[in-house]
């Protein structure tokens, strides 16, 4: 059995944030984001809405574009690292909002690498035989994470949600390199709750901080790795494939920042017209960031049947995965 994309769908909170409102808040400027990111605006939830409820309308849009059942999905796969709780899943909250109720649900932690592991999951799933129709979604509310007085973070991110149905089908293509590096965790953390009970005295932090913690990066660290790790993984999966690079009609990569996308494009000698960018307007969405640009791609009918398309993720793990699909 081979998989490919019956359709999207994509949720973007209405609140708008743009560069000059965070220069009123910390010591930044529309010229210093833009220049250095090509972020212009992101999105930000408001009271009441969460992980759950952006991706359960995400998966609405793309569950009507499809025409199915709720009923005829097999599984749900989350990607967030940011659920509204701990307890229960997100994916099990979507499918009690759109009527799944056949679905096995769970979710899937691999920060801005989310989308791609679950598509990856989605493909052993289906390849195996054991299910027919996924619904994948990469839902995140980074900015309950962020320090809003940290200029260095609190810039880059937005809120937002993505969403692809996949099925099995007779015929595709689907080439995947995935990774992780654990040696190199701390280029991106934010660490959680303190251990309290009875029987400790002093709460203690596991990442020996004093207060809650917010995402804390090394921006440079996290730059390089992409940029020396990305394009090697575009290259062999390209080759994997039997494909060359001139084939490949779009490199849809996580939309973390402009520079970096440019590097990759400039190392594979690519044109930067195949690497679509959104990050203008919604910031580094995550896991979301993916399958949001994937669906205002589809909406726009920029995505034919037999496009062959590049997937890129890479982030906090640190974690990457790079796959070739045909559309
Ligand atoms: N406004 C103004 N000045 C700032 C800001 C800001 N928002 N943020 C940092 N600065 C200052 C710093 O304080 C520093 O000042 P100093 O020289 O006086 O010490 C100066 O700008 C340079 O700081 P750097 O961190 O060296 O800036 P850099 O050129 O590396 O740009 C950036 C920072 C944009 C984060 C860059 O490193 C980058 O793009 N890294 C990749 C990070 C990324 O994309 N992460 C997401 C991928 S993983 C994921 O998605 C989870």
């Amino acid at each position: 059995m081979e998989m490919r994309f019956v359709s999207t769908g994509s949720y973007l909170p209405e609140q708008v944030v743009d560069n000059d409102f965070l220069s009123r808040i910390v010591d930044t400027s529309d010229e210093w984001i833009s220049s250095r990111t090509g972020i212009r605006q992101r999105r930000v939830v408001t009271a009441g809405e969460g992980t759950a409820c952006m991706a359960a309308k995400a998966a609405t849009k793309a569950i009507t574009r499809a025409g199915i059942d709720p009923q005829d999905i097999d599984l749900i796969l989350v990607a967030t690292m940011s659920p509204d709780n701990y307890l229960p899943n997100t994916a099990c909250e979507v499918q009690a909002e759109i009527g799944a109720v056949n679905a096995v649900c769970y979710d899937l932690s691999a920060a801005c690498t989310g989308f791609i592991y679950a598509l990856n999951t989605a493909y052993a799933f289906i390849k195996a035989g054991i299910y027919k129709t996924v619904l994948i979604i990469g839902s995140e509310v980074l900015s309950k994470m962020l320090d809003w007085n940290d200029r260095s973070t609190c810039v880059l991110f937005g809120d937002g949600a993505g969403a692809a149905i996949v099925q099995a089908t007779d015929i595709g293509l689907f080439e995947s390199i995935l990774g992780s590096d654990g040696k190199r965790k701390d280029a991106l953390t934010c660490a959680s709750r303190y251990i309290v009970n009875p029987l400790v005295s002093k709460a203690i932090s596991l990442s020996d901080k004093e207060s809650l913690d917010y995402v804390r990066m090394e921006g440079q660290e996290v730059f390089k790795f992409v940029v020396k790790t990305i394009p090697g993984t575009i290259q062999q999966v390209i080759e994997k494939a039997g494909c060359t690079k001139e084939e490949i009609r779009y490199y849809v990569l996580h939309q973390a920042n402009q520079r970096i996308l440019e590097s990759v494009a400039k190392k594979l000698k690519e044109p930067i017209e195949k690497f679509p960018m959104n990050l203008d307007k919604y910031g580094n969405t995550s896991s979301a960031s993916i399958p949001i640009l994937l669906d205002k791609m589809n909406k726009k009918n920029k995505l034919n049947r037999g496009d062959k398309i590049i997937l890129s993720g890479f982030g906090g793990g640190l974690t990457w995965g790079t796959t070739l699909i045909e559309w």
